[in-house]
């Protein structure tokens, strides 16, 4: 499978690049960064570092600065100030592209039609920019996977929205509304089950090999985090997941619906909005949300252990 990816690392960001890099059966075409865990620019550099530890050696293009229509917000509480919870190390031996994210997801969609799948694993401020730049993008790439947003569940960052999504929220719609034939939302309806905890971290930690010992570090400082907010030595790995689950659907069921996003809510900015009722008749009130949209394939129930077995697998990969 030949992707291209767009991320924000981000710790966990990092540790879907690993995972990605473990797979024979993937292949990273090129990379775009975009603002959310931390600024656009370090995301790119943090990328860099990443893929050199894996030995991979794909372009890296800088994507957007902020999101469409709020102010940049970032997310160093979670991730760190270097945005791998403070072992980013020295700066990457790599240089970016001169092109920006969205311009490289075009070009290379345009020049192999068909052929590309995007995994995007931060804010969707790229992706919207992209379709913007190219309205038959939806045709031109083979299929798109997307980590973000809370369809059943509650949010993160807020109690409706998910990080990616309210990072910027009228990308996520856009993105969501663009008509893309084969999209697979992997929101945190999937990813909350996708739980690191004491063993796997454990049996993690014993690794020795360059890749397994930074991941460790990664992981010991994202479990630090979630025990300082929830008080349990463990950490979700919501793009780790949204990554498996790009090579290995039946790792988890899903349920396809429109989907739209809240751009107005007071409270409720960047919530994802569906209709979930099962019976709906003229007596009800009928919903725009969503109304007319292409459905989203969104992953509910993981398979969690199959899931844990493949990410340590691709963690112990020397
Ligand atoms: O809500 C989780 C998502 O937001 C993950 O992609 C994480 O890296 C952050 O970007
Ligand atoms: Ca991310």
């Amino acid at each position: 499978m030949r992707i291209i990816l767009d991320t924000d690392p981000g710790v966990d960001d990092a540790l879907a690049i690993m995972y990605l890099a473990a797979q024979e059966d993937a292949e990273i075409v090129a990379v775009g960064s975009v603002h959310g865990n931390v600024s656009a620019p370090l995301a790119a550099r943090n990328a860099l570092r990443v893929m050199e530890l894996c030995g991979l050696t794909a372009p890296v293009a800088v994507g957007a600065a902020r999101p469409l229509a709020q102010p940049l917000q970032t997310a160093e509480f979670v991730h760190g100030v270097d945005g791998l919870g403070g072992h980013a190390g020295p700066e990457p031996s790599g240089t970016v592209v001169s092109e920006s994210a969205a311009e490289q997801l075009v070009r290379l969609a345009r020049a192999h039609p068909g052929e590309l799948t995007l995994l995007a694993l931060g804010p969707l401020t790229n992706i919207a920019l992209a379709v913007l730049l190219e309205p038959d993008l939806p045709k031109l790439l083979r299929s798109v996977v997307v980590m973000g947003g809370a369809v059943t569940v509650p949010g993160n960052i807020t109690p409706y929205a998910d990080a990616n999504f309210f990072h910027d929220p009228e990308a996520a719609d856009l993105v969501l509304g663009a008509g893309f034939p084969d999209m697979t939302l992997v929101g945190l309806d999937a990813t909350e089950q996708a739980r690191a905890g004491g063993e796997w971290l454990t049996a993690v930690g014993a690794l020795d090999s360059p890749r397994a010992v930074f991941a460790n570090r990664l992981l010991d400082h994202y479990a630090g985090f979630y025990s300082q907010m929830f008080g349990t030595h463990t950490c979700t790995l919501h793009d780790p997941l949204a990554a498996a689950l790009l090579l290995e659907p039946k790792l988890a069921t899903y349920r396809e619906m429109p989907l739209a996003i809240e751009l107005s809510g007071t409270h409720t900015r960047g919530q994802v909005v569906s209709d979930q009722r099962l019976i709906a008749s003229d007596a009800y009130i009928a919903t725009t949300a969503g109304a007319g949209r292409v459905p989203v394939k969104v992953a509910e129930t993981v398979d969690v252990p199959r899931f844990l077995e493949h990410m340590f697998e691709a963690l112990k990969a020397h």
